[in-house]
């Protein structure tokens, strides 16, 4: 029998089934009724393990078409109705040891594409209101299966707790206009504490009202409503985010994590509201610790407030410390050991231990540096730019230390600096590699983050000085590694400005964003495109077909960075302060046109002048270049690039006669499509855009021109775009 009867007092269904009792209740692992039937073996409810995914009814259901009879008859003070409704069993795998966080990337999304299918087709019978997906997993939630399998309710109703969650939304609205979900998942991402993992269109956050101790939502970005709106991009990016969701669960107490999954979206039938639903799952598991329940008692059961006794914020911040860091690891968990073995170094780790002596496991990262394909010298005017990670860069492993203590090695200097975290952190003139170290630990402190005592080691394979933002990887690795350690979330817009101001404050170089954004953000084959004003970006690909990037470096250290940098800083805002004085509404240079600037040129210093005339020109070739990079126009694309040598050169005065003669002894060559000074500048490296057939000349006959010339040892290089930074 089952039959639904109406609780008056709560106002909602009851389903009373009792011949639910009857089933099969943890069986042996042999007579598993969701195994596929065995040869000569007792027949389950799949004939064949030929399947990725089965879906079938229930056995047991509480609702089902059509119902029974109810078995009693109600009144009107207390009425019952027939079980009308669906119920589902969803096998998500013919092994019976499996299980969600630990199938294949492709069946978890062959299983969403079920679960949306089912939607679907679910949503197509009148008679139905709401479809419930969701998986209840262990013991401790009472699963009476363990083979891996989850199951889907289709109710006649919608059920309480959705139906509620719909009437705030609706008032939200009403209210405000905008979507609750929307809002709520804003505000999470922008505090960050709770968040646990993101991907590109889905993240994972313990919610700031959390019932429950591991209580986790995950939903879309976007505005989903339902299942139905799921596009194969949507299906992969969930996929891999609910698959390092599991396995963050189960890494918390190194154990499988016994968990209920549901998931709530847009209701069903005519006239449901489905614009105020935003799709979500939420995950509630019923452990507190390793060992202890939680469990739905008095409060919980009887008054309907629930009490948990643990923090989100540290609950977060425990799962964020294990299991995959990043939906790139969960997608390819090898990935950054490949990486840092393509670079050929002796493993972190290893040197960490020989620095420091044997301890716990470590954390390793590694961070690119970058070249900057064009846009130079835009970004602290709120411009635009346009780098690419490289190849080489900074690989860093860190562990925990007891005290408060830091102690971090240079390999590659041979050298240790330490410092103590309960006191005021200064800049080390005996070490001053380690000020990029300092820095970021001195910001997280000032974010109000935790940072521990620590070990760390580094090593990198970016020549210094070359302009190739060896500082950015390095504060980028710190903050990296730091945010696993303590288990802090931070999105890519403020980790950049984090290490930005590592390196505007205590370092002293008053830079912009670009280089600690391009470690940070940059995607392999792409070039990022960074308006430095709103911190949007687009990955540009790049598709040079014949022509490679290749680096020259000119063997002039950079110098005088500081001191110049600053003051080119310092001219572009006496620039701005003169275009005001006449165009109120020009906020940086990157508001300013070449008309308005020479509407100014009797009001401007000549000097601030031709300054402000390299920064708005250059934030016009990158726009042409993206222009030129999406169309294929890389003769185009590399006229630009001449273009911005000429103006960095003459009108910004950041180069130098070594480095004027590189570019022009490489122009000159076969196949050199543009050349141009890279990155801050007075020294350092070019950037060229060659056709690979052509490298001999630039490397045989080019650079040792340059070198009798100047006497200079210049180095060259290739690199594809590569990735942003990593951590495992
Ligand atoms: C340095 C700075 C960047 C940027 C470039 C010039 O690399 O760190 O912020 O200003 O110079 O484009």
């Amino acid at each position: 029998m089952s039959e639904l009867r109406w609780h008056p007092f709560l106002e909602q269904w009851v389903i009373t089934a009792t011949h639910r009792q009857e089933r099969t209740f943890l069986p042996p692992d042999d007579y598993c009724p969701l195994c596929p039937t065995q040869p000569g073996g007792f027949p389950t409810e799949i004939p064949s393990d030929q399947f990725d995914v089965v879906v079938f009814d229930n056995k047991f259901p509480s609702l089902q078409a059509p119902p029974p009879e109810p078995a009693v008859s109600g009144s009107d003070l207390l009425p019952v109705t027939p079980a009308a409704g669906r119920c589902e069993v969803v096998v998500y795998s013919p092994d019976h040891r499996g299980a969600l966080a630990t199938m294949a990337l492709p069946r978890i999304e062959h299983l969403l594409r079920v679960w949306r299918d089912r939607y679907l087709a679910l949503s197509a019978d009148p008679q139905l209101r709401y479809v419930l997906v969701f998986e209840n997993k262990g013991q401790e939630v009472g699963v009476t299966l363990h083979h891996p399998h989850g199951q889907i309710y289709a109710f006649p109703f919608v059920p309480p707790i959705p139906e509620k969650e719909l009437a705030a939304s609706r008032a939200h609205r009403e209210r405000t206009g905008r979507c609750l979900m929307c809002d709520a998942m804003a505000e999470e991402q922008a505090d960050g504490r709770r968040v646990v993992l993101a991907g590109e269109r889905f993240v994972a956050w313990v919610p700031f009202h959390a019932r429950w101790p591991y209580e986790t939502y995950l939903a879309p970005r976007a505005h989903q409503r339902s299942m139905a709106e799921w596009t194969e991009a949507d299906v992969a990016d969930l996929a891999a985010v609910l698959k390092g969701l599991l396995l963050k669960f189960d890494a918390r107490f190194q154990r499988p994590f016994p968990y209920m999954m549901v998931v709530h979206q847009a209701p069903i039938g005519a006239g449901a509201d489905q614009a105020d639903c935003h799709l979500h799952f939420e995950f509630y598991s019923p452990l507190r610790t390793a060992d202890r329940l939680k469990y739905l008692a008095g409060c919980e059961s009887g008054a309907g407030t629930f009490i948990n006794d643990t923090l989100p914020e540290e609950s977060a911040a425990a799962l964020r410390r294990g299991g995959p860091r990043s939906v790139a690891a969960v997608r390819d968990p090898e990935r950054l050991t490949r990486r840092l073995r393509a670079a050929g170094r002796r493993p972190m780790p290893a040197a960490l231990v020989e620095a420091f002596g044997e301890g716990g496991p470590a954390v390793r990262a590694f961070a690119p540096g970058r070249v900057n394909l064009i846009g130079e010298h835009t970004d602290y005017n709120d411009g635009f730019v346009l780098p690419m990670a490289i190849e080489a860069g900074i690989e860093l492993a860190a562990r925990p230390r007891a005290g408060r203590e830091v102690r971090v090695r240079s390999v590659d200097f041979g050298e240790t600096a330490t410092f103590r975290l309960d006191q005021p952190i200064e800049r080390d003139a005996a070490h001053p590699w380690s000020d990029y170290v300092r820095g970021v630990i001195r910001e997280v402190q000032q974010a109000g983050l935790p940072v521990d005592g620590l070990d760390l080691a580094f090593s990198g394979t970016l020549a210094q000085g070359a302009g190739l933002s060896s500082s950015a990887a390095l504060e980028v690795g710190t903050a990296l590694v730091l945010q696993a350690l303590a288990g802090f979330a931070m999105e890519v817009p403020r980790l950049a400005r984090l290490c930005q101001r590592a390196e505007n404050q205590f370092v002293g170089l008053q830079c912009g964003i670009m280089d600690q954004y391009a470690s940070l953000a940059a995607r392999a084959g792409h070039a990022l495109f960074l308006d430095c004003r709103s911190l949007a970006f687009e990955q540009v690909p790049l598709d040079l077909g014949r022509h490679v990037v290749a680096i020259c470096h000119s063997g002039v250290k950079h110098a005088l960075v500081a001191s110049e940098y600053n003051r080119r800083r310092q001219e572009c805002e006496a620039g701005v302060a003169g275009l005001r004085a006449r165009f109120p509404a020009i906020r940086a240079l990157r508001d300013a046109s070449l008309e308005q600037l020479e509407a100014c040129r009797e009001a401007l210093d000549p000097v601030v002048f031709r300054r402000c005339r390299h920064v708005i020109g250059e934030d016009d070739r990158v726009l042409r270049s993206v222009e030129a990079l999406r169309a294929g126009e890389l003769a185009r694309f590399g006229r630009l690039m001449d273009a911005s040598h000429a103006s960095l050169r003459d009108d910004y005065q950041v180069s130098c006669p070594e480095v004027d003669l590189l570019v022009e002894l490489a122009r000159q060559g076969p196949g050199v499509l543009g050349a141009r000074i890279t990155g801050g500048g007075f020294g350092g490296c070019t950037v060229n855009l060659v056709e690979r057939d052509a490298l001999p000349h630039l490397r045989d006959v080019v650079l040792p021109e340059y070198q009798r010339r100047t006497g200079r040892v210049p180095r060259l290089f290739v690199s594809t775009a590569a990735d942003g930074a990593e951590v495992d």
